[in-house]
C-alpha cells in the first residue's frame, strides 16, 4: 500500500524540470476500501509510450463521480476496478501492490494511435466502453476496443463526460420495459437527481408526461424552476404523496389513463407510495437506492394491479448488447443532445491544477469527497486533472 508519506517523498523527488516532465501524468487513485475522504490519494507517473499495437493513448478532458464510483472505492459495489497494470512501471502498482484508479466514467480525446488500430485517429473524443478503467487520470494507454468514438460536433464537454451511464439509464428504462405513446405519463423519484434530469428531457422529446418526486426542502422554487425547465410536467414532493386528493389530481392530469412506468433511484416508504399511484400492468423499475432502505410492494399490487417490479443495471446491458447496439444508442443520445434536446445534468467543474502539488491535490479531492458526503454540491462534480508540472 503506498502511503501519504511516500507520495510527499515522491512529489518532493520530481521537483526538478526533468523528472516533472518525465512524470507528467497524474491520477486519483487507492490501494484500500474505505471512505473515499479517506483513502483516496494522488500520484504522479511518467509520460505514455507510444501506444504499443491496438491499442490507443487517450489524454481525459473530464470525468465525472457518479454515487457508484463512491460505492467501488468502499467496497460495496459488484462491479469490481480494474487493476492499473499500465502503471506498473511507473513504480505505482509494482510488488504486489494492487493500485486501482478511480472512475469508472469519462470522455478523453486520442493523442496517439498504435498499429493495428482501426475507426480512431488523433482528437477523436472517445467514451469508455469498459467498465472500471480508472478515469480520474491525465492519460492511459488503452485497447481501442475499450472506447467508443463520440460524434464530432455539436456535443459538450460535460455532454461527452457523462454520457455512458446516466443519459443511456435514462433512454433505456424509458424505452425497454413498457411500450409508451405519446401523451403517455411516467412517475419518478429522485428527480432531481443527474439520471432524473436526463429522464425529463429524453421524456419530454418522445412527448411523454413526467410526475417528478423530490425531497422536500425549505424552498421548493429553485427546484421548481430547474425542473420544469428542463420540461417536467410535475413536481412533488415525497410528504405530498401523503395528500389524500392526490390520485384524485393525477386521475384530471392523466385524463383518468393508468400511468404505466415508474421508476425507482430511492427505495423505502416514499417508493411504496409512489408504487400505489400506478396503474393497471404498470412496470416499476428500480435502479437505485440512495435512501439505503428496502424496498417494500403491497402484494395487492401484484394481485389485482398485475404490477410488474424489474431492477435495472446499465453495466449489464452495456455487457449483453453488441458494440453496434452501443454506438447506435450513444448516437441516438448525441443527436438529442446536438438538437438541444437533452442538456447535460447540472453540474460543477473541479479542477486540480497541473501546479498543484500532490499534498494539496490530495487535500482538494478529499475535501471534494466530504462536501459530497454531506450534500453540499447538490449537483453533479466533473473532474478535471491537468497534466502535472509542478
Ligand atoms: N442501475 C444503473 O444502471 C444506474 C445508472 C446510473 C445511476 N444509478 C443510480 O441512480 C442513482 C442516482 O444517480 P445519479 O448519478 O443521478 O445521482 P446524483 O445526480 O448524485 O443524485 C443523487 C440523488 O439522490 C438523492 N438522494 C441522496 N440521498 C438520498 C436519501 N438519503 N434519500 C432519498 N434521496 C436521496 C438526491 O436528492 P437530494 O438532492 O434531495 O439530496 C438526488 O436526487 C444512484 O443510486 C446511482 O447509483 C444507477
Amino acid at each position: 500500500m503506498f502511503s501519504r508519506t511516500v507520495i510527499r517523498s515522491a512529489t518532493r523527488s520530481f521537483s526538478t524540470s526533468t523528472v516533472a516532465l518525465n512524470h507528467a501524468n497524474r491520477a486519483i487513485a487507492y490501494t484500500q476500501n474505505g471512505d473515499p475522504a479517506e483513502v483516496l490519494n494522488v500520484i504522479t507517473y511518467p509520460k505514455l509510450s507510444p501506444p504499443s499495437p491496438n491499442t490507443v493513448n487517450i489524454k481525459f478532458i473530464l470525468s465525472p463521480i457518479n454515487p457508484a464510483d463512491i460505492n467501488t472505492i468502499e467496497g460495496v459495489y459488484p462491479a469490481k476496478p480494474s487493476w492499473t497494470s499500465d502503471l506498473a512501471s511507473s513504480g505505482w502498482g509494482s510488488k504486489g501492490k494492487q493500485v486501482y484508479v478511480g472512475g469508472n466514467e469519462g470522455l478523453a480525446k486520442v493523442v496517439e494511435v498504435g498499429e493495428g488500430v482501426e475507426g480512431l485517429k488523433k482528437d477523436d473524443w472517445v467514451v469508455m466502453d469498459k467498465p472500471q478503467l480508472g478515469t480520474w487520470a491525465t492519460s492511459r494507454n488503452v485497447s481501442f476496443e475499450d472506447v467508443i468514438r463520440l460524434p464530432a460536433t455539436g456535443l459538450t464537454e460535460a455532454h461527452g463526460a457523462t454520457m455512458t451511464v446516466n443519459p443511456t439509464t435514462a433512454y433505456n428504462m424509458l424505452h425497454n420495459f413498457v411500450k409508451l405513446n405519446q401523451g403517455d405519463w411516467v412517475v419518478q423519484n429522485g428527480a432531481n437527481s443527474a439520471v432524473g434530469q436526463l429522464v425529463i428531457q429524453i421524456a419530454k422529446a418522445l412527448g411523454i408526461n413526467t410526475i417528478n418526486l423530490v425531497r422536500p426542502r425549505e424552498d421548493m422554487a429553485p427546484l421548481h424552476r430547474q425542473l420544469e425547465g428542463l420540461g417536467a410536467n410535475k413536481v412533488l414532493t415525497y410528504d405530498e404523496l401523503n395528500d389524500k386528493s392526490l390520485r384524485g389530481k393525477i386521475k384530471e392530469w392523466t385524463n383518468g389513463k393508468g400511468i404505466r412506468l415508474g421508476l425507482n433511484c430511492v427505495g423505502g416508504d416514499s417508493t411504496t407510495a409512489m408504487a400505489k399511484l400506478l396503474g393497471q400492468d404498470a412496470h416499476l423499475v428500480s435502479y437505485g437506492a440512495m435512501s439505503k432502505q428496502p424496498l417494500s410492494l403491497p402484494t395487492s399490487l401484484h394481485i389485482f394491479k398485475n404490477l410488474t417490479s424489474h431492477g435495472f443495471w446499465q453495466s449489464n446491458w452495456t455487457k449483453t448488447h453488441s458494440r453496434a447496439e452501443k454506438e447506435q444508442l450513444i448516437g441516438d443520445l448525441a443527436t438529442m443532445m446536438r438538437d438541444g434536446k437533452i442538456k447535460a445534468a447540472d453540474h460543477v467543474v473541479v479542477t486540480i491544477g497541473g501546479q498543484e502539488t500532490n499534498e494539496e491535490a490530495i487535500e482538494k479531492v478529499r475535501d471534494v469527497f466530504s462536501r459530497m458526503a454531506q450534500g453540499k454540491f447538490g449537483k453533479k462534480v466533473l473532474l478535471r486533472l491537468e497534466d502535472f508540472s509542478g
